[in-house]
C-alpha cells in the first residue's frame, strides 16, 4: 500500500496534488511519501518483533539525507557500501553503532573512515579482505566487529542482474569453504568474528529462496559454534520485492517473511538484522514526467516525455516494468489506446514501455511512473547532459524539496579546460 491516492479525480502524494509540485518545481522530478517510507519500515520491523532485531535500510536505493533522517529518526539502522553512503548515513545523524557496512571492495580508507566513525559491524566478503581490515583495525588500536558473507549458491529466482546467492556471483564466500575462513578470521588480531551475513538478490517475489539459505545460515550456525565461535548475529541481507504490476500476484509480504525467519533461526537465539531496501523506498516514490510531443509513427503512437532513461534506467537496464499512469484519472469507460513510451535521449534504449495501453494524451499532460522511489535517483545520470531532476518529500499537506535542480551553469562549471587546450 502507499499513500498516492486519486482523490476526486487528482492524483495526490498524501494530501498534496502532484500538479502542485509540477507547478512549483517543474518536471520530471521525483517525489516521496514520508507515510510509505514509514509504514514500510514500520511493516518490517513489526514482522521480527519478539526477535533482538535491527531493520538496517538498504540506502543505496534511495539516499537522500531528509529521507535517511526520516527513516533513521523511526529507529532504522543503514547498511551502507562506499565511504560515500558511510559519510551520508553519519550525515543524516544515523549512529555508528547503526551502521552496517557491506560490499565486495572496501578499500583500506573507507574501512579507516567507518572505525573512526563508529561501526556496528562489517560484513567482510573474501580473506584478502580480512587481512586488510584487521591491519587497518589492528593500526589504530581498534578491533573491528564482522560478519562474513557467505554464499549460499541458491537461485534466488531473480533478474540475472540483480541475483548474487549462486556461486558463480562475485559475492561473499563459498558456503563450502566458511569453516576454514572463520578459523583464519579467528586467528587475526584485528577482527572479532560475531556473526554471519547473507544476501542472495533482490526483487525475489516468493519467500522459498530465501528459506533454503536461512536453512543453510542456520547449520552453518550450529557448526561454526561447535568449532568454538561465538555466532550471535545474523545479517539476512535484503531482497523483498514489490509488486511492479498491480496485475500480478502480489509478492509475500514483510509479515509472511518475518514468520519464516522466526521458523528457521528463531532457535538459535541470534540477534537478527536485515537490510531491505526496495521494499521501504520503491512504492515510496514516483517520477513525474510530461509529454512534450505526441508522435505518430508506422503503425504507433509515440509519447515523447521529458523524463529519460538518465532519469529512471531501470526499463532500459533490466527491462523493468513501472506503472505509468496519468495525474487526472480518467473518467469510467475511457477507451484506452497502445502507446510506446519513450524519453528523448539518443537511444533506443530509452524506451520506458512499448505499446503500453493508455488513456489518450496530449502534450502538455503529466504522467507519474509509479514504484520509482527505489533505485530511481540514485542510479540517475546527467547523461546528454541533462541536469539531474530534483528529489521533493510530501509529509500530509507539505512537501519541500529535498534535491534541488541544479542550474546549466553548475553542470557545465564542474568541468574544466585545461589553458594548453
Ligand atoms: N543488502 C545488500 C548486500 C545488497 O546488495 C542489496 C541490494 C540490498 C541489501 C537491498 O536489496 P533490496 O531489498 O533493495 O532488494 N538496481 C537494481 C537493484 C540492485 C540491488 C543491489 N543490492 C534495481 O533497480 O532493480
Amino acid at each position: 500500500m502507499d499513500h498516492f491516492l486519486y482523490k476526486n479525480g487528482v492524483l495526490h502524494a498524501e494530501d498534496v496534488p502532484v500538479a502542485d509540485i509540477a507547478a512549483a518545481v517543474g518536471t520530471p522530478f521525483y517525489v516521496y511519501s514520508t507515510a510509505t517510507l514509514l509504514r514500510h519500515f514500520r511493516l518490517f520491523d513489526e514482522a521480527l518483533d519478539g526477535m533482538d532485531h535491527l531493520v538496517c535500510y538498504a540506502m543505496k536505493a534511495a539516499s537522500n539525507q531528509a529521507i535517511l533522517k526520516t527513516l533513521g529518526d523511526a529507529g532504522a539502522g543503514m547498511d551502507v557500501v562506499s565511504g560515500g553512503e558511510y559519510r551520508r548515513a553519519r550525515a543524516a545523524g544515523i549512529p555508528g553503532d547503526r551502521i552496517v557496512f557491506s560490499g565486495v571492495g572496501k578499500t583500506a580508507d573507507e574501512i579507516r573512515t567507518a572505525l573512526e566513525g563508529g561501526i556496528r559491524q562489517f560484513n567482510v566478503e573474501s580473506e584478502p579482505e580480512m587481512e586488510v581490515l584487521s591491519a587497518v583495525a589492528t593500526s589504530m588500536g581498534k578491533v573491528a566487529p564482522i560478519t562474513i558473507r557467505v554464499n549460499p549458491d541458491v537461485d534466488a529466482k531473480t533478474h540475472a542482474k540483480i541475483a548474487t546467492g549462486k556461486s558463480e556471483n562475485k559475492f561473499g564466500i563459498p558456503i563450502a569453504r566458511a569453516r576454514a575462513v572463520y578459523a583464519h578470521a579467528a586467528s587475526l588480531p584485528g577482527l572479532d568474528v560475531i556473526g554471519i551475513d547473507v544476501h542472495i538478490g533482490s526483487q525475489l517475489t516468493d519467500l522459498a529462496p530465501f528459506e533454503a539459505a536461512y536453512q543453510k545460515v542456520a547449520d552453518l550456525t550450529e557448526q561454526l559454534r561447535a568449532d568454538g565461535h561465538n555466532i550471535r548475529r545474523l545479517d539476512l541481507g535484503g531482497g523483498l520485492g514489490i509488486p511492479y504490476e498491480r496485475t500480478n500476484a502480489a509478492p509475500p509480504l514483510p509479515t509472511d517473511y518475518g514468520a519464516m525467519v522466526k521458523r528457521t533461526l528463531g532457535h538459535l537465539d541470534c540477534e537478527i538484522e536485515i537490510e531491505p531496501g526496495r521494499l521501504i523506498a520503491g512504492n515510496a516514490g514516483l517520477m513525474v514526467s510530461k509529454v512534450i510531443y505526441v508522435k505518430s509513427g508506422e503503425g504507433r503512437d509515440f509519447l515523447i516525455l521529458d523524463g529519460a532513461m538518465n532519469d529512471l534506467i531501470r526499463p532500459a537496464m533490466y527491462d523493468a516494468y513501472h506503472d505509468i499512469i496519468p495525474l487526472n484519472e480518467p473518467a469510467p469507460g475511457t477507451e484506452q489506446q497502445p502507446y510506446d513510451i519513450v524519453g528523448p535521449v539518443c537511444e533506443s534504449g530509452d524506451t520506458f514501455a512499448k505499446q503500453r495501453m493508455m488513456p489518450p494524451l496530449a502534450a502538455d499532460d503529466l504522467v507519474a511512473f509509479r514504484s520509482a522511489g527505489a533505485y530511481g535517483a540514485v542510479m540517475s545520470s546527467e547523461y546528454n547532459s541533462r541536469p539531474l531532476i530534483p528529489e521533493v518529500l510530501v509529509k500530509g499537506d507539505q512537501f519541500a524539496v529535498i534535491r534541488r535542480r541544479p542550474s546549466f551553469e553548475e553542470m557545465i562549471n564542474r568541468d574544466t579546460i585545461p589553458e594548453w587546450v
